[in-house]
């Protein structure tokens, strides 16, 4: 396969629990590894079992955790990766000193909201963690009883619960194509 000569980015996709965050960024992947590009997923689950080992879900660590994980998608894209990083990041100062971060090297950053309504969210709960609050057996559930500040301004916006994981993917990669990032 040829390989592409890229321009990195970081693609930050950013919503509630169970909105679809991991479920489009591996389908971006596969399709963007299919066409040679050189992609890396940081997924928050994934993160948080290393890189943020040891962090709980207080603000701070929340931002901490953000931050950290902003620091490695800036290296890799100002290394012509693009680095799709399906984190809740609830807080909008923690996003915005992450796009911060990027602009002062010049490396593309995107923001995506994946839009998916609590209640639609709530209903997939693909781990468990609605039932599990409304059991009252956990609380600080992103956008339950903890804050999701709702990004004013996003790059995008992806409406799951409108369209199909396929056209959601789709929808990311034209966006990306239209940016020159592709
Ligand atoms: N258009 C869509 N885009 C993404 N996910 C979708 C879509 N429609 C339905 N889903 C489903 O929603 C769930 C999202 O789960 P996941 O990606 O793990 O969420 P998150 O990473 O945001 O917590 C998956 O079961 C996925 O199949
Ligand atoms: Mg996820």
């Amino acid at each position: 396969m040829t390989a592409v000569v890229q321009q990195g980015c970081t693609v930050w996709l950013t919503g509630l629990p169970s909105s679809g965050k991991t479920t489009i960024a591996t389908a971006l992947a596969e399709r963007l590894r299919g066409d040679g590009h050189r992609v890396e997923v940081l997924d928050g689950d994934v993160i948080r079992s290393f890189l943020s080992a040891g962090l709980g879900f207080s603000r701070e660590d929340r931002d901490t955790n953000v931050q950290r994980i902003g620091l490695v998608a800036e290296i890799l894209a100002r290394n012509r990766i693009t680095a799709l990083v399906p984190v809740i990041a609830p807080y909008r100062n923690s996003r915005e000193a992450v796009r911060k971060r990027h602009e002062q090297s010049g490396t593309p950053y995107l923001e995506v909201h994946v839009a998916t309504p609590v209640e639609v969210c709530a209903k997939r709960d693909v781990k468990g963690l609605y039932a599990k609050q409304a059991a009252g057996e956990l609380t600080g559930l992103t956008g339950v009883d903890d804050p999701y500040e709702v990004p004013e301004s996003p790059d995008l916006r992806i409406e799951t619960q409108k369209q199909t994981v396929q056209e959601s993917a789709v929808m990311l990669h034209a966006l990306l194509i239209v940016r020159g990032l592709l």
